[in-house]
């Protein structure tokens, strides 16, 4: 099943429980232990293209090479050609804009920091962080040798590897275009409380349009959209795999009152889990994941709607995370995927 929804939910709980235990508890969590200052150093290894990070020392092309050639060539190649299926770390040059362009440490990479940083992290593959600092600059300076950036007797150092200018660098800047482009709303502005999540969460397209103030996607969409729901749904199911329910379309007149009344609630806000079955929410449509369910009795399932519930194949969160919808509203929404699901 998809990870996502198994994060949310648990956000949720942990929403939930943080701000139980700041009502409780002033703003104490009395969790964990502050990092010290070798635990700090452990994970604070990254290095910036100014060099700053990187340790003391030196190396050239020619310390690395037979270090190259025993901890590397075997997956990179002699050259730096790639065995295999293995990662190139040479050529590439002038394929950049080609339909399947070349990238490699010579041909892409903006900045030599990033090699050191990259070989003394994650390489060899089976063995990472098991090579010196030395090792790792003459292996980096053996890289960059073989990419014909170097010498292979410049002596490779924390006080001028950040000099060293990679052949792609200028093609890498910074995007100065603003990344949001509405202006911020200052007045009259839309209620946070009526905003909701969409399908975002399940990583799809929206299903519906939202207003602001409205608790179902906009009415002038209303024509179209069962069909969408529907269609969405059939969507889903291709990349899931899974069955898709056809009693969505089920005639509006077989509804009771209530959960007609309910329908509207359910695709706003219900649909996202239960259209699917996502994170383990019994799909509405399906009767087998209902039976047992309604079995318990009415009041119990809809207690579960609005309280939260955590049974044994999920975690349904209180109004399924819309605390804005009044009890009734909910309540609508049960009556609906009950009766659409038998
Ligand atoms: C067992 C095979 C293996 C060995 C040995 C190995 N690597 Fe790698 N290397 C890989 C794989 C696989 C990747 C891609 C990893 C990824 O993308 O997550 C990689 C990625 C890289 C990259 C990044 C390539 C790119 O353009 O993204 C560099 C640089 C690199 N290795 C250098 C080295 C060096 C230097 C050594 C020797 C110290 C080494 N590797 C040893 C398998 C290996
Ligand atoms: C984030 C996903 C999610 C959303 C959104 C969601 N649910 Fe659920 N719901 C679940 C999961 C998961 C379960 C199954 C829990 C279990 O039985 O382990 C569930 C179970 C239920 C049940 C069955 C309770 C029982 O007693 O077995 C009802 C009824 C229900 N949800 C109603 C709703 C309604 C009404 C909404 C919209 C207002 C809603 N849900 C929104 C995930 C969700």
């Amino acid at each position: 099943m998809f990870k996502l929804p198994n994060i949310f939910a648990v956000t949720l709980l942990s929403v939930a429980m943080v701000s139980g235990v700041v009502q409780a508890d002033g703003h104490k969590y009395n969790l964990g232990a502050p990092a010290s200052a070798d635990e700090i150093a452990g994970w604070d290894i990254d290095i910036r293209p100014d060099g700053m990070g990187l340790p003391v020392g030196s190396g050239n092309a020619l310390d690395g090479e037979a270090e190259y050639e025993t901890q590397c060539a075997a997956c990179h190649g002699v050259f730096g050609e790639g065995e295999g299926r293995w990662p190139v770390l040479t050529g590439g040059e002038g394929t950049l804009s080609d339909e399947r362009p070349v990238k490699t440490v010579g041909s892409y990479w903006p900045y030599a920091s990033t090699l050191f940083d990259y070989i003394r992290r994650a390489m060899p593959f089976t063995a990472p962080m098991s090579l010196s600092d030395k090792q790792v600059y003459g292996i980096t300076a053996y890289v960059l040798y073989m990419n014909e950036i170097i010498e292979e007797d410049f002596e490779l150092s924390n006080e001028n590897l950040a000099t060293i200018r990679m052949p792609n660098e200028d093609n890498f800047y910074v995007d100065d275009r603003p990344d949001v482009k509405n202006p911020r709303c200052m007045a009259d502005c839309a209620d946070v409380s009526s905003m909701m999540l969409a399908s975002s969460l399940s990583g799809v397209t929206p299903i519906g349009h939202f207003v602001e103030g409205a608790d179902a996607p906009a009415a002038s969409h209303e024509g179209q959209h069962n069909l969408e729901t529907q269609k969405e749904a059939k969507r889903k199911a291709e990349i899931t795999g899974e069955e898709v329910s056809e009693s969505l379309s089920a005639e509006p007149a077989m509804l009771s009152v209530q959960a007609q009344a309910g329908e509207e609630v359910y695709k706003g806000a219900c649909f996202v889990c239960h259209g699917s079955g996502l994170a383990g929410a019994p799909k509405v449509g399906d009767a087998t994941a209902w039976v047992e369910r309604v079995g318990q009795g009415m009041n119990l399932v809809i207690s579960h709607a609005l309280e939260g519930y955590s049974g044994s194949t999920g975690f349904m969160p209180p109004k399924g995370g819309r605390m804005d919808l009044s009890d009734e509203q909910v309540t609508n929404a049960v009556h609906f995927m009950v009766e659409s699901s038998h």
